[in-house]
C-alpha cells in the first residue's frame, strides 16, 4: 500500500507540474490582455462625442475602423490561446482525478477503514473455511457477547480470522479426540476479544513462541506463513495476536 502510495504521490506530482504552468501561462495571458484598449477607444469617442463626423474624417479617426479590426483578431487570439490553455489545463486535472480514482479503488481492496460488528466477520471468516470444516467433521460452537462495533480494515481482520481458524481445523485433523471449534467473542476493556479454541493436537510449551516466526511450521505441508503475517496484520490494526 504504502509503495503504491508514493507512486501515485510521484504521477500526480508531475501532472500538477503542466497544471502550473498552464495556470501561469493563463495569469500572463490575462494580466497582459489588450482589453483595456477597448476602453481607450470608448473614451475616444466619448470625448468627440459632440462631432463624430468630424472626428472619423479627421487624420486619428479614420484609422479607427481599421484599428478597431485589428484589436478585434488580437482579442480573438487572446481567447482561442487561452481556450487551449484551459483545455490542457482540464485535461490534467482529469488526469490527476483519474489517479486519485484508481488509488482509492486500490485502497478499496485493502486500507479501508470501515465500522462494523466483528460477529459478522467472524462469521465471514467462518464461511470462508465451511467446506473444510465439515469434511474434517469439526463442529463450530459460537458463543458471542454483543459488543460494540470496531472500526477497522475488513480484509486484515478477515485475514486474520481465516488463518486461525484454518490452523485449529488442522489442528483438530492431527488430533484423535474430538473435534470441536470454538469462536468467542468478547468486549474487552474499550476493545473486542475474539478467541478461538480448539480441541486438537495442542501447542508444545517450547513453541508458543516460535508460532509467530517467519517459515516456523510443524506440519508436513505448512509454510509458517499464516501466523507470522497474521500477527502483522493485528499489529498494523493497533491490535495484537
Ligand atoms: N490451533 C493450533 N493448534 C496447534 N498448533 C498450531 C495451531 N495454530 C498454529 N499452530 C502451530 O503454529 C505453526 C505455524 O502456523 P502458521 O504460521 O499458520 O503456519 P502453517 O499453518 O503453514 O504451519 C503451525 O505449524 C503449528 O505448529
Ligand atoms: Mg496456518
Amino acid at each position: 500500500m504504502a509503495e503504491v502510495a508514493t507512486n501515485v504521490l510521484h504521477n500526480v506530482g508531475n501532472v500538477l507540474n503542466s497544471v502550473n504552468v498552464s495556470a501561469s501561462l493563463l495569469a500572463e495571458r490575462v494580466r497582459t490582455s489588450k482589453c483595456d484598449r477597448l476602453g481607450q477607444v470608448g473614451a475616444l469617442l466619448k470625448a468627440h462625442a459632440a462631432d463624430l463626423a468630424g472626428f472619423l474624417a479627421g487624420p486619428q479617426g479614420k484609422h479607427l475602423a481599421e484599428y478597431l479590426q485589428e484589436l478585434a483578431g488580437d482579442l480573438a487570439a487572446e481567447r482561442d490561446a487561452a481556450v487551449e490553455e484551459l483545455t490542457a489545463l482540464r485535461g490534467n486535472v482529469e488526469h490527476i482525478k483519474e489517479i486519485v480514482a484508481m488509488q482509492q479503488s486500490y485502497a478499496r481492496r485493502g486500507g479501508l477503514i470501515e465500522t462494523l460488528d466483528i460477529r459478522a466477520l467472524v462469521e465471514d471468516s467462518l464461511r470462508m473455511n465451511e467446506g473444510a470444516l465439515s469434511r474434517h467433521g469439526v463442529t463450530i460452537i459460537r458463543d458471542y457477547r454483543d459488543v460494540p462495533p470496531i472500526e477497522v480494515d475488513k480484509h486484515k481482520v478477515l485475514q486474520i480470522l481465516v488463518n486461525v481458524i484454518r490452523n485449529a481445523k488442522y489442528a483438530c485433523h492431527e488430533g484423535t479426540g474430538e473435534k470441536t471449534v470454538t469462536v468467542r467473542i468478547r468486549a474487552s476493556e474499550g476493545s473486542v476479544l475474539v478467541s478461538v479454541f480448539d480441541t486438537g493436537v495442542g501447542i508444545a510449551r517450547e513453541n508458543l513462541e516460535r508460532i509467530f516466526s517467519h517459515g516456523f511450521t510443524t506440519r508436513a505441508d505448512g509454510h509458517g506463513f499464516g501466523l507470522h503475517s497474521s500477527a502483522l496484520a493485528a499489529k498494523a490494526l493497533g491490535g495484537t495476536l
